[in-house]
Parts: structure tokens; sequence; C-alpha cells
């Protein structure tokens, strides 16, 4: 299995800012006659015009059909840039996308969900189970609930990775444990935390996922402080694969500071918006670059106000990890409902000092974050994200000039 990255409605290969190669996607393409178009304004924030400015149109249900080696895991990226398109209204597109027999994306808008995240483009990352099949379909349909709805996609890349889940435990069920592996998962969340971020083409394990720094999730009235380990210090994997995050982001962390007094009576508290009615996994990653004994750092961890360590089994990086410089990641799985607690549509992670065992200071520390939903039925899809009045109306009028014939369009 070889990565592949399709540029949707392109003509010819290119290359985008990172240096990745982009293809043409006509080759994979099952479905004839369908529409390439490119978008007709560039928005600033684009890094670069590969492959977002280039898209495919499809007002049918079309299939993309991908060689794939049905042992193996395999992550895929779906590009999506909401522009105006010669003759389309935006606002129009409304459609399912699924990955076999899993639905990824349904009555989903991109132009609605880029205008609630406030951002010109989005990308939607998928982690899929070995699926025993040596082609991944990946099918677009144009939902048939909205007059002239149509589906579009300006990027596809599916990169074959390593099995990087097996269980994570069940927050507030001791000894209770949810298996990942046979999971279909969608990255939710990648956070560098106390770092900066961290673009693809410096990922690990090839695998060029992009990690965000974690500051704008912060929800606690401090921020704590951020921690960086030498340039030269090094990280020693030992067991753990390498893919499984890089070293930049086990050398950066955020603690709660050196006041230990101050750190007692806070939690260091994130929040993070996700779809109610399925689980999660957090998969928390730590790594020491300090301290080099046991019970020097121990604290607690609460997931939607739940003890994911605590009591008399707080979390302490050196006492799972045998040594400075050792990274490790713990697993933990939650579902969100609407009834339990609070707004129902969010996962509040917290962390605190332990007094278990006395340690020698009152701290806690994380360095790096990644949230995934796990599918309920082999269904992904959540709603919509609302926009608020005032950003709806400033949409309509922007958006309200498309609406023209599909003439200007190029056909395959
Ligand atoms: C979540 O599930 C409950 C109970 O089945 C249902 O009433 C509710 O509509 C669901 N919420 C969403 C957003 O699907
Ligand atoms: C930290 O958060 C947990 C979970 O919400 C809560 O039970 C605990 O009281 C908090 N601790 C402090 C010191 O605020
Ligand atoms: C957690 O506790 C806080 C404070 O009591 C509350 O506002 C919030 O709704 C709770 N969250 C959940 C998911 O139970
Ligand atoms: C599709 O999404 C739109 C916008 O979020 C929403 O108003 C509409 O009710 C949804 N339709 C269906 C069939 O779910």
């Amino acid at each position: 299995g070889q990565d592949i990255s399709l540029s949707c409605g392109a003509s010819e290969p290119a290359v985008d800012q990172d240096k990745k190669k982009w293809e043409p996607d006509t080759k994979f393409l099952k479905t004839p006659n369908t529409v390439h178009a490119p978008a007709t304004y560039q928005d600033p924030s684009l890094l670069s015009t590969v492959p977002y400015m280039t898209s495919r149109i499809f007002t049918a249900p079309a299939t993309y059909e991908i060689p794939v080696k049905g042992d193996k895991r395999h992550m895929l990226r779906l590009h999506f840039y909401p522009s105006t398109y010669t003759g389309l209204n935006i606002l129009d597109s409304y459609f399912s996308v699924a990955a076999n027999d899993l639905t990824l994306l349904s009555n989903f808008s991109a132009a609605i969900t880029c205008q609630a995240l406030t951002q010109a483009y989005l990308v939607r990352e998928y982690s899929l189970a070995p699926s025993e099949k040596d082609v991944l379909s990946i099918i677009f349909t144009p939902s048939d609930k909205h007059p002239k709805a149509f589906a579009f996609i300006n990027g596809i890349e599916v990169i074959p990775m390593p099995e990087l889940f097996d269980t994570a435990s069940l927050v507030g069920f001791s000894d209770q444990t949810s298996d990942t592996k046979t999971a279909n998962l969608q990255t939710m969340f990648r956070l560098n935390v106390g770092g900066q971020d961290i673009p693809g083409s410096q990922d690990s394990g090839g695998l060029t996922r992009t990690w965000y720094n974690d500051a704008p999730y912060i929800f606690s009235a401090g921020l704590g402080v951020t921690l960086q380990a030498s340039n030269n210090f090094r990280i020693d994997y030992q067991k753990m694969p390498v893919s499984t995050a890089p070293a930049d982001v086990y050398k950066t962390a955020r603690s709660q500071g050196p006041n230990g007094d101050i750190n007692m009576k806070s939690n260091l508290t994130w929040m993070f918006q996700v779809d109610t009615n399925f689980t999660y996994i957090m998969r928390l990653h730590f790594c020491e670059f300090q301290l080099a004994k046991i019970n020097q750092k121990v604290f607690n961890i609460f997931i939607n106000n739940r003890t994911a360590q605590g009591d008399t089994n707080p979390a302490d990086i050196l006492g799972w990890t045998g040594g400075k410089g050792i990274p490790t990641y713990k697993d933990y799985a939650i579902y969100v409902d609407a009834n339990t607690g609070g707004g129902g549509e969010e996962i509040s992670l917290q962390m605190t000092p332990s007094t278990f065992g006395q340690p020698e200071y009152y701290d806690s520390q994380l360095n790096g974050l990644e949230i995934f939903k796990i599918d309920t039925m082999k269904n992904l899809a959540g709603p919509n994200p609302k926009p608020s009045p005032m950003q709806a109306n400033e949409d309509v009028k922007k958006d309200f000039q498309g609406d023209k014939r599909l003439e200007n369009l190029y056909f395959q």
C-alpha cells in the first residue's frame, strides 16, 4: 500500500506548500460524466492552492475506488473548500459520504460547517479499521431532501498506517475497557499541548497529521505554564511505535505551575465541542523531561467530571514510563449523550495535583492530546453545527450571488 493523494478536478499532478505531491483523481473515479470546476475565489487563508482551487462536483451518486491492503488500517482525509464554483450556489450543497459501508458524513454542508468554525476550508480525517477488502470505495451522494443539492470534493488522501489502537479504559467504570482495534474513528482534535503547531511534513511515521497548539481549548482561569525540553533532548520511544506521535509533542508540555498551594485549589481545564450520542477516545500523551523519580509529580485526571486517574490510582508519568525522556499515552473512552450533565455537547478534561503518597511537587502535566469519535453502527456522521444568527445573516448576503446555470463548467 502506498500513500495516495488526489487533487480532485485537477488535470496535472501538482505539489502543495509542504512539497507533498497530489495527482489528478480521474483514474480512481468510477463514475463517468462528472463535472470538474475551478474555484473562482482564492481565500487568503488558504495555505496552498493545491488541492483547494480545483474541485469535483457531483449532481448524482459517484464513487471513487482506491486500491488498499485489506489487512491494514488506513487514514482517510477529505478536503473541502466551500467556495464559489461557477454557476453553483455553495449553500445548495448537501451530501453524504461513505467509505465502503461506513457513513462518514450525512446531510453535510461544508459551507455551514466552515462558517460556524470561521475557517475557509475543512479537513475531515478518519482512521478506518482493516476492511478485508482490497479496494476502498468512497461514495458521494447529493441529498435528496434539498432541491438543487450537489456534492463536491477538493482533495482525498488515503494513507496506510500501523495499528495504533488497542483498548481504552471506560472512564467511571473501573476495570472496564472498550475495544478500539476494530473501531473506525474520526479525528476530532489533535493537540501539541504547550507547544507550537506541527505541520504534516514534520509528523512522525510519514502520517502527515497536523498537531495544533492547545491554548484555544483551555477553559480554566489560568493557562498554567508551558514547559520545553532542550533542543537536543532525546525522546526514547523504546517499544512504542514512533508513528504514535512526533518527538516535538513529547518535548513540550503544559503544567499548572510552580505554586503547589494554588495548584491544589484548582484544575487545569480544557473543553471540547463534540457531537452527542457517540463514544470518544481521549488519548493523553505524556513524557517527563525534567524530573527523574517516581512520586515527584502525581496528579488526578477527570473527564466530564468522572475520575480517569485518581484516589489511590493517580497519574505518575515516571511511574508509568520508568524514566525521563520515555513517552507513553493513555486511552480513555467516554460516552457523551444529551443527558449526562452540562450542555451534553462538550467534553471536559481536568487535572489537579494528587496528595496520595505525598508527592514532592503538587503539579500536573500533559504533553499531547488526541480525541477520536468512534463509529456507532457504521455511522460517524453528526449534524451540521448551528451558526449564530448574526453569522447566518452575513452569509446569506455574501453567497447570494451563486445560482447561475451550469454552462461554464468543464466536463470530464
Ligand atoms: C441522541 O439519542 C437520544 C436517545 O436515543 C435521542 O432522543 C436524541 O435525539 C439523539 N440526539 C442526536 C443529536 O442525535
Ligand atoms: C477538579 O475537577 C474535578 C472534576 O470536575 C472536581 O471533582 C474537583 O473538585 C476539582 N478540584 C478542584 C480543586 O477544583
Ligand atoms: C461538571 O461539573 C460542572 C460544575 O459542577 C458542571 O457545570 C458540568 O455541567 C458538569 N459536566 C458534566 C459533563 O457532568
Ligand atoms: C440538514 O442540515 C440542515 C442545516 O444544518 C438542517 O437545517 C436540516 O434540517 C438537515 N436536514 C436533515 C434531513 O437532516
